[in-house]
């Protein structure tokens, strides 16, 4: 799959929204996790509200 720029969520690291959801699928809820495993939030950190964000979207309660 092409990433487009849409499904970027953190531009320092490049990670996008789909990667995110791979790791939720294998039940990692929390951004400490992601940011350890895609680097996520460890630039910038300025996606950290989208990807908390994010989580909660898609993320059952965790
Ligand atoms: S956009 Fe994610 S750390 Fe900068």
């Amino acid at each position: 799959m092409t990433n487009t720029k849409d499904d970027v969520i953190c531009y320092c690291t490049g990670t996008t929204k789909e990667k995110i959801k791979e790791l939720i699928a294998q039940g990692i809820h929390d951004l400490d996790r992601i940011s350890r495993e895609t680097g996520a939030c460890s630039g910038c950190g300025s996606c950290d509200a989208e990807i908390n964000n994010f989580l909660a979207e898609h993320s059952s309660g965790a």
